[in-house]
């Protein structure tokens, strides 16, 4: 059955291992043979009549969310924010007029996330929920569904949801700005960079030995660790730090590398790993140089890097996609670091200590 484990020794790993397949079943599921996407038209229609999208999530998905809503600004041009479920619940901001809310979820029974959609239906608000169980509860509670195709995601660390999410939010980004008429929608060909990130994931999985090594140089005996980015490689920061501190239990954080000189520079001892994700032209010379910052008090700089940007010196060299993309692939790395950390620490990777794949209370 599709979530026996097989040949692996963990569900994270072969959820891992999955993901280029993930990508083209989602290439499958949501785009004609003309390279069209294919989304219900109910919900681009009623996505048009909204004047700002509330992306609301939990953890991973949350953070996926904080990757989307780039997309969907950029090619739908509707203002959109990215919210903690738990925190939305009780303290949300100045709501607009013509509200839209989209629930990332991937069990879709998130009591959190399941809050905030009670209220949104008790104001009878428009709202979609992107999750990966059908007829779950998210998705028989919101007005629209679109499933996220990923199979069953049996390891608590998310992987694959994570980025089935992204996938999907771009193929909504897309969609709706063709549907609105936006010329730069159309020239997103989000089918054939989909393509170019399955081959990009495929690759990267492939190079597993190499990554078990860095994980055990630099990651297996530090107490913290630090990943830094800039924009869109902020957000797949934060995922990445969350995948260690949940498997390996490494206090790990992910910052704006900016704001490293604003106080987390403190931090910084002999050896501490502090890896930094480098994917976009525009700020790979500044996240450089706050790296170089860390390494001149001690950090083992470790670097994940997009192929055009790439320096003899970096640790891993991922291939090159779309600008709103990169996540798809700088997380795999992590990821992958996460789950050598706590294989070589003899933990139980798919099972970590107080966590639980779905929780239901809030
Ligand atoms: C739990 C899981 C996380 C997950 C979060 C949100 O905390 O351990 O991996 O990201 O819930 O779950 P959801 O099913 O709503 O995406």
């Amino acid at each position: 059955d599709a979530a026996d484990k097989g040949a692996y020794p963990y569900y994270m790993l072969k959820e891992i291992d999955e993901q280029p397949a993930v990508m083209r079943r989602i290439v499958g599921q949501y785009f004609d043979q003309a390279g069209n996407p294919q989304v219900d038209e109910a919900i681009l229609d009623a996505l048009a009549k909204a004047d700002h999208l509330y992306i609301i999530g939990a953890g991973t998905s949350y953070h996926a969310g904080l990757v989307g809503a780039r997309m969907i600004e950029k090619y739908a041009h509707i203002p959109t924010t990215v919210h903690i479920s738990s925190e939305f619940a009780y303290d949300h901001p100045m709501l607009s007029e013509h509200p839209f809310f989209l629930f990332l979820s991937q069990s879709g029974e998130t009591a959190d996330s399941r809050q905030v959609l009670v209220e949104v239906n008790e104001n009878h608000w428009p709202s979609l929920t992107m999750t990966n169980v059908d007829k779950s509860t998210l998705s028989r509670e919101a007005t629209y569904t679109m499933l996220l195709h990923a199979g069953p995601e049996i390891a608590v660390a998310s992987t694959k949801a994570y980025t089935a999410q992204i996938a999907v939010e771009a193929v909504l980004a897309k969609a709706l700005g063709q549907f609105l008429k936006h010329p730069e929608a159309d020239e997103f060909d989000l089918r054939s960079q989909l393509g170019m990130v399955a081959n990009g994931m495929q690759a990267i999985t492939d190079s597993k030995d190499d990554i078990e090594e860095i994980a055990s140089r630099f990651l297996s005996k530090t107490r913290n660790a630090f990943y830094i980015g800039r924009a869109i490689d902020w957000s797949v920061s934060i995922e990445a730090a969350l995948k260690l501190k949940e498997i390996s239990y490494v206090q790990a954080e992910g910052f704006a590398s900016g704001e490293l000189k604003h106080g987390t520079i403190a931090l910084i001892e002999d050896g501490t790993p502090v890896i930094g994700i480098i994917t976009q032209d525009k700020t790979a010379g500044l996240t450089r140089s706050n790296l170089e910052e860390t390494v001149a008090r001690g950090a083992n700089a470790i670097t994940i890097v997009s192929r055009h940007l790439a320096q003899e010196t970096d640790t891993i060299i991922i291939p090159d996609v779309d600008d709103n993309l990169t996540p798809l692939l700088s997380v795999v790395p992590a990821q992958l670091l996460a789950y050598y950390t706590s294989l070589g620490k003899g933990y139980d990777v798919d099972k970590p200590r107080n966590l639980a794949k779905s929780v239901t209370v809030m």
